[in-house]
């Protein structure tokens, strides 16, 4: 089941604030100051729509790393048809449209996601394609994929990586943002770049985190 748009952007603007990820500056987002009381908000007034956790309304340590990077390094996006997969907040898909992408699909599973996705986008003055779906085994479309802290659930990580190994063999470029997650690859990867990512201690249970950016290898 799936929330109206109307209802999302309601609750969106009714819990959260325009912020910007510690060490992505120039990008803002509608986020949440702190967990519980977003998370019992989506519980009490959600439940009936069967909504998932509201991991959108965070800049996750590696999404931060992965945009951090892309902004730094435009040529990497420029030109590029980009998917933004697991996108969240819509961050690292922001990150890549400021950085000079072709164009940018950002997909979530959530459907309130792809309402704050919009939302995020239009208030950094870019425009992305939004879908919510589970595209994974499906054709990527994108020269370039971005996967921001998607290594935190042992059946998502083994399906998604497969799915991603399988791009990088048809010749996309495969960049993952990870802070360390329990299921991240433990080998097929190259490190990149690396952050330290400021972090609330009530979401990551410390007040930092080192992030890596990996290049998926064939
Ligand atoms: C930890 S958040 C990371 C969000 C963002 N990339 C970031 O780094 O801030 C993981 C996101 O993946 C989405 N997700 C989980 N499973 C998915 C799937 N099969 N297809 C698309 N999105 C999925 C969740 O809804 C959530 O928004």
């Amino acid at each position: 089941m799936t929330l109206d748009p109307a209802s999302a952007e309601l609750f969106i603007r009714r819990h959260t604030v325009i912020a910007s990820p510690p060490i992505v500056p120039e990008v803002s987002l509608y986020l949440a100051t702190e967990i519980t009381p977003i998370w019992q908000a989506t519980e009490a007034e959600l439940a009936a729509a069967e909504v998932p956790p509201p991991f959108w309304a965070f800049a996750w340590a590696g999404g931060q790393a992965l945009a951090r990077h892309v902004l730094d390094h435009p040529d990497l996006v420029a030109g590029r048809r980009v998917l933004d997969f697991g996108s969240g907040s819509g961050l690292c898909g922001i990150a890549a449209a400021l950085a000079g992408a072709a164009c940018v699909r950002a997909v979530d599973i959530d459907s309130i996601a792809c309402a704050v996705i919009g939302i995020n986008a239009a208030l950094n003055g870019v425009v992305l394609e939004i879908e919510s779906a589970d595209i994974i085994d499906g054709p990527t479309r994108a020269d370039l994929i971005l996967v921001g802290d998607m290594c935190y659930e042992k059946p998502l990580a083994a399906r998604l990586l497969r799915w991603l190994r399988q791009a990088v063999a048809q010749g996309a470029i495969v960049l993952l943002g990870d802070p360390g997650r329990n299921y991240s690859p433990a080998e097929g990867v190259e490190e990149i770049a690396r952050y330290l990512v400021p972090t609330s201690l009530e979401l990551e249970d410390r007040t930092e985190r080192s992030a890596a950016v990996w290049v998926l290898l064939p």
